[in-house]
C-alpha cells in the first residue's frame, strides 16, 4: 500500500496542465470525497501497527504535494490570463528609464555649498517657522523697528509672535546660542516675504547666508572671502563693495561682480553698466554678538547672504522666477548635465 502511495505522490509531481478544468479535475481525483486521499486515510485503521507510522507520513505527503502542486498551477493559468507568462521574449527591446534631473536651485545651492566647504565652512539648517526673537530681536531689530518693514513678513500668530522666517539669519542666531567661536557656518533653506509675484520676485525663495566668527576678523577677510567665492562660482575676478544698511551689520554693503558687456543680454541684465548686484554682507554689528552671549571685545565677524534663485537665473539665463516653481518637466528636464 505505501508503494502505491509513493506511486501517487510522483503522478502528482509530474502532473502539469495550463487548463482550469484539468486542474479542476485532478483535484477531485486526488482531494475529492471519493478521492484517493480520502481513500488511503479510512484504509489507516487496516494497516499494520507496525506500519502505521510510515504510512501515516506518506499520505501527509501525498496530500501536502498535492495541495502545492494545485496551488502553483492555478497562479500559472491566471497569470496567463492577465498575459504575463513567464515566457519572455528575450529580443523586445527594453523600455528605456527615463533618467529624473535635479532642480536648478538644488545643483546651485549645493555648488555654493561646495565652493564655501573647501575653506572651511560648515551647514546649519534650521526651522521655517521662526520666533520674533530670532527672525528680529537678537539681529538688533527690536519691536518697532522701522526696518522690519524692509521684510514684508507673514504672520502665523500674535503675541508671542510665530512667524515664516525672512531670511535664514535666524538660523545663524541659533548656530550663535549653541557654538563657541571659531564659527564658520552657511545656512541654506526657504524664507518667504509677503510680496507681490511677479517675474523678478516670489513670496517664497531661498537663500544662503554665511557667518565667520574669530579674533581679529576684518573687514578685508569678508572681501577676500566673498572674491573667492565669486570667482569660484562665477569665474569673474572683479568685485566692489558699496556701502549699504543691515540693521544685524555695522558697516554693511551691496556687493556686485563685474559681469562685463559682451552681448545684448549683458547690457540688459547689467542696465549697461556692466556690474550686477549678487549679496549683502558686513560686519556683525556688536548688539548681535552681546545678544547671542558672544563677547564682542573680544570677538568680531563678517555675514553675507544672497538668494539663490537670483544667481540661478543669472548663471542659467532664466527670465521668470515662476518657471522654477512650476515643475514643468520640459523646464526641469534641461538641467541634467549640470548634475
Ligand atoms: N539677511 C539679509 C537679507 O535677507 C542678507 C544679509 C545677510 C545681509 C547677512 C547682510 C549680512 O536681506
Amino acid at each position: 500500500m505505501i508503494e502505491e502511495i509513493e506511486g501517487k505522490i510522483k503522478e502528482v509531481l509530474n502532473f502539469s496542465s495550463n487548463s482550469s478544468e484539468e486542474i479542476e479535475k485532478f483535484r477531485i481525483e486526488f482531494l475529492g470525497k471519493k478521492g484517493h486521499i480520502s481513500r488511503y486515510f479510512s484504509e489507516f485503521k487496516n494497516v499494520d501497527n507496525s506500519q502505521k507510522k510510515e504510512y501515516g507520513l506518506a499520505i501527509n505527503k501525498l496530500k501536502s504535494s498535492t495541495l502545492e502542486k494545485i496551488e502553483l498551477l492555478k497562479k500559472t493559468v491566471s497569470k496567463i490570463s492577465e498575459g504575463q507568462s513567464d515566457d519572455v521574449d528575450l529580443t523586445r527591446p527594453a523600455s528605456i528609464i527615463e533618467l529624473g534631473s535635479r532642480h536648478p536651485i538644488s545643483i546651485i545651492r549645493d555648488k555654493i555649498i561646495d565652493i564655501f566647504y573647501k575653506i572651511g565652512f560648515n551647514i546649519s539648517e534650521g526651522p521655517e517657522i521662526e520666533d520674533d526673537w530670532h527672525n528680529f530681536t537678537a539681529l538688533n531689530l527690536p519691536p518697532h523697528h522701522p526696518a522690519r518693514d524692509m521684510q514684508d513678513t507673514f504672520f502665523i500668530k500674535k503675541d508671542p509672535d510665530l512667524l515664516l522666517r525672512t531670511h535664514t539669519s535666524s538660523v545663524q542666531i541659533r548656530h550663535m546660542e549653541n557654538n563657541e567661536p571659531p564659527i564658520r557656518t552657511i545656512s541654506p533653506g526657504r524664507v518667504y516675504r509677503n510680496e507681490d509675484i511677479s517675474a523678478r520676485s516670489h513670496c517664497f525663495f531661498h537663500q544662503i547666508e554665511g557667518l565667520y566668527i574669530d579674533e581679529n576678523v576684518s573687514f578685508a577677510d569678508l572681501k577676500q572671502t566673498l572674491l573667492f567665492f565669486t570667482k569660484e562660482l562665477f569665474g569673474k575676478s572683479k568685485i566692489r563693495l558699496r556701502p549699504s544698511y543691515f540693521p544685524f551689520t555695522e558697516p554693511s554693503a551691496e556687493v556686485d561682480i563685474y559681469w562685463g558687456l559682451n552681448s545684448e543680454t549683458d547690457y540688459r541684465i547689467t542696465k549697461g553698466t556692466g556690474w550686477l548686484e549678487i549679496m549683502g554682507c558686513g560686519m556683525v554689528d556688536p548688539n548681535v554678538l552681546e545678544n547671542c552671549k558672544i563677547d564682542s571685545n573680544k570677538f568680531s565677524g563678517f555675514a553675507f547672504g544672497m538668494g539663490i534663485e537670483r544667481i540661478a537665473m543669472l548663471l542659467y539665463q532664466i527670465e521668470d522666477i515662476r518657471i522654477l516653481y512650476e515643475n514643468d518637466i520640459r523646464f526641469n528636464s534641461q538641467f541634467k548635465d549640470s548634475i
